[in-house]
Parts: C-alpha cells; structure tokens; sequence
C-alpha cells in the first residue's frame, strides 16, 4: 500500500467490515431510515440468506414508480406526453462509435477488467486534458457506466457500519445507496462547517455540474474539501459526468492542479460517456485519480468480474478519441436549454443555479408536487425536486433529454 497516506489505509483496510452487521429500519440515532418501506414489504424475502435481511430492505422504494400516477395524466394530452423528468438520451449514438462498437464484435474471450492497453490511453489523454491535469500520473479504471461504481464505491473501499458518507444536501439518489448498500450512514451537507468535526467521515461526494440542481462549484470550494478530507483520512469522489456541459460557469474538475495542489492522494474523479456521446445504453464510464486508490478498485473488482465489455471498451476508445460529436451533442442542448429557459421563465418560473449539465432546476414557489401535476396538465412530465433530497421539495427537475421538435412544442404548452 505504498503511496497511501494514513487516512487511505484506514479506508482500504476496512476495518469494520468483519464485525459489519446489516442494518434494521432505523439508523442509529433511531430515526426512520428511507429504506423503512421496502423492509416492510420485504415479507419472506427479508430473511434471505443464512439469516441475513435481504439487501434490497436496505433501499428505499424505486423513487420513479411514484411518478406512475402524474404520467399518466401526462401522457392523456392529445397531443402526447413530452418528457422532461429523465435525463436519458434521445439522439443517435454516433456513427464512429457505433462502427467500433461493430468492429469489436468478435469478441471471444475474456476482456481485461483494467481496460486494454488502446482504452487506457484513450482514457488517459482525455482525462488529461479534459481535466486539465499537469501530468499522467493519476490511476484509470474503466466502469460498467458510472452508476455501478457510484453504488459500490464505498462497499469497494471497505466502508461499513460507523463509517459516513457526506452527500450534498440535494443530490443524485445513488450516493445515498452505495452507502445503505455498504451498511454506512449517510449525511447530507453542502459546506465543511455543516459536516462538522465528525471525523467518522470516510468518504465526500461532490457533483459539478450537479444533478439535480446545475450547480456548478468553484474551485476554491472543491480545493477546500480537498484539503478537509485530506486531513481526516477521507476520500473526496468527485462525479463529473456533466463535465462537458457547462453553461454559465466553466465546472472544473477535482483532478485540476487548483484543486488536487499537484498530488491526487485521496481524489477519485468519476466519469462517463452516456451523455456526452449518448452512450447511456452502452454502460460506458472510468474513475481516475489517486493511483493507489484506483489500484485497490481494480484488485476488488477482478475478482468481483465488474468488467466493461469488450466491444464496448472498443467503442469507448472511438467515443473518447472524437470530440466533434461531443461538441455537436453539446450544441444539441445548448438549443434545447435556450428554449426551455425563455419557456419555463416566460411562465412564470424562477430558474434558479442550472449553470452546468443537463437540467434546468425550476420552482414556482409551492410544494413540488403541486407544481409536477400543473405541469402533467398540459402533458409536460418533469421530476420532483423532493426525488433528490428533502431541501428540494419546492422545486422540479427539467430535463434537456427531448427530441428537438418536443422541445420546439413546450412553450406553445406553457403559455
Ligand atoms: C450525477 C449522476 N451520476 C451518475 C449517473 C449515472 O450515469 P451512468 O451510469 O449512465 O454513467 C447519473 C445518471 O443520470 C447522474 O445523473
């Protein structure tokens, strides 16, 4: 473990996982926990295994089935449903990744957990200079997409019961089950002062641009949490999968030197192609960062066979080397933003952050709800704020992810 400094080892070691025990329905300061529900309909299946609780009683409810109801009233207009509540691409994957994904068909054996040698250095030099990184000397490890690996990290770091993972305040519902999934706690905060001197905290999530909010962090802020969960021990995991998509504030990654202060000890960048080349159906994404870090992720994932696919590292390599399609894919919602903004602030709605990535994060004032079902009324489908965190429960989530003509059709909606 040489290259680890203390903190990291005491992460990696994962020195409670022998004694970890799987979590009731209540946390340990006795407060309901999300995932109360799903251990109340677990009936036989939450004893599973050798007198364990099934693992799926340790996650909420699959936050979208609650949607259920306001799409159908959505899709009852006449002139059909017009979605914004999912950020899953909707244009072509392009035709150059496409070709590669087709030339790497024949495919027989086993592909390299690491990556080949062609993905790792496509990677690489992306990264580099995507990130604006001062060397090469950061770890690389390509993911099933990145979602995979947000649910696992800490499982893969050793976290477990007494460990915390800090989320922001709003944000991305997985950093909360990867660490439900790992029998961690979880605590919501924004800033260092609300963490808090809780030295439990093993590992920190940041997203910039952020899902759902747009929220895109300054460096300084990054390089502040940078340095806190350095001097605890703590890994910072940066999930820069809109890093691309910057509006009105320019994201920087957590590898940039302003940030990292030219080491990446403790640093994971997160990455992934779904939505700058319309991959999502790929499942193509990588980590870089601290290079022992990346190295104990890929230990544990070759014997888990967590492995990309070889037509697909094939057709990460195309996706990674061309940056015309992710230019044009960005100039794609560029439009679509420009119209959904004039429309959604033509009606009334404040816009509020949505400086970065692919969402326009909107309130007009009342409970999110309220405001899903206005919406569904004149068949616009957009998610509620409360999906994301507590703190986003007057606010709604619209995607850029429609088709151009869809989009062309919103404003005539909301008039
Ligand atoms: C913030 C964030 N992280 C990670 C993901 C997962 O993306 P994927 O698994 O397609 O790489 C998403 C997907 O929407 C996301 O919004």
């Amino acid at each position: 473990m040489e290259g680890l400094h203390h903190g990291e080892l005491r992460v990696l070691r994962g020195p409670r996982l022998a004694r970890r025990r799987l979590q009731g329905r209540e946390d340990r300061q006795g407060h309901p926990v999300r995932g109360g529900a799903a251990a109340a309909r677990g009936g036989a299946l939450s004893r599973a295994g050798a007198g364990g609780r099934a693992v799926s009683a340790r996650l909420p409810e699959f936050t979208w089935d609650a949607l259920e109801k306001v799409g159908a009233l959505a899709a009852g207009h006449p002139d059909g449903v017009i979605n914004l509540s999912i950020g899953t691409p909707v244009d072509p994957v392009p035709e150059v990744i496409q070709a590669a994904l087709a030339a790497g068909a024949d495919a027989p054996g086993y592909p390299l957990t690491a990556g080949t040698p062609r993905l790792r250095r496509a990677i690489t030099d992306w990264v580099a200079r995507t990130c604006r990184t001062p060397d090469r000397e950061f770890g690389v490890l390509p993911t099933i997409g990145s979602k995979e690996l947000v649910a696992w990290l800490p499982t893969l770091l050793g976290l477990g019961p007494g460990d915390v993972v800090a989320v922001p305040r709003i944000c991305y519902p997985t950093y909360e089950d990867g660490a439900r999934l790992a029998g961690a706690e979880t605590v919501r905060a924004d800033s260092l002062t609300a963490l808090g001197p809780d030295n439990r905290v093993r590992l920190i999530w940041v997203n910039s641009p952020s899902n759902p909010t747009g929220q895109v962090l300054p460096a300084t802020h990054l390089r502040k949490v940078v340095d806190w969960a350095r001097e605890r021990g703590a890994v910072v995991a940066s999930d820069e999968c809109y890093l691309p998509l910057g509006w009105t504030a320019e994201p920087v990654s957590a590898l940039a030197p302003e940030v990292t202060g030219g080491s990446y000890a403790g640093v994971l960048a997160v990455h992934s192609l779904s939505k700058r080349s319309n991959l999502a159906g790929y499942r193509a994404g990588f980590v870089a960062g601290d290079p022992a870090l990346v190295a104990e992720l890929l230990k544990v994932r070759k014997h888990a066979g967590m492995i990309v696919p070889a037509p697909v590292q094939a057709a990460m390599v195309a996706a990674l080397d061309d940056e015309r399609h992710a230019a044009a894919q960005r100039e794609r919602y560029a439009r679509r933003r420009e119209v959904l903004r004039e429309a959604f602030a033509g009606a009334g709605f404040e816009i509020e952050q949505s400086d970065g990535g692919l969402y326009l994060w909107v309130t007009s004032g009342e409970d999110c709800w309220a405001t899903v079902e206005w919406l569904a009324r004149r068949g616009i489908l957009a998610a509620p704020g409360a999906f994301y965190g507590p703190a986003g429960e007057r606010h709604v989530r619209v995607a850029l992810t429609e088709s151009d003509e869809k989009i062309a059709a919103v404003p005539s909606r909301l008039a």
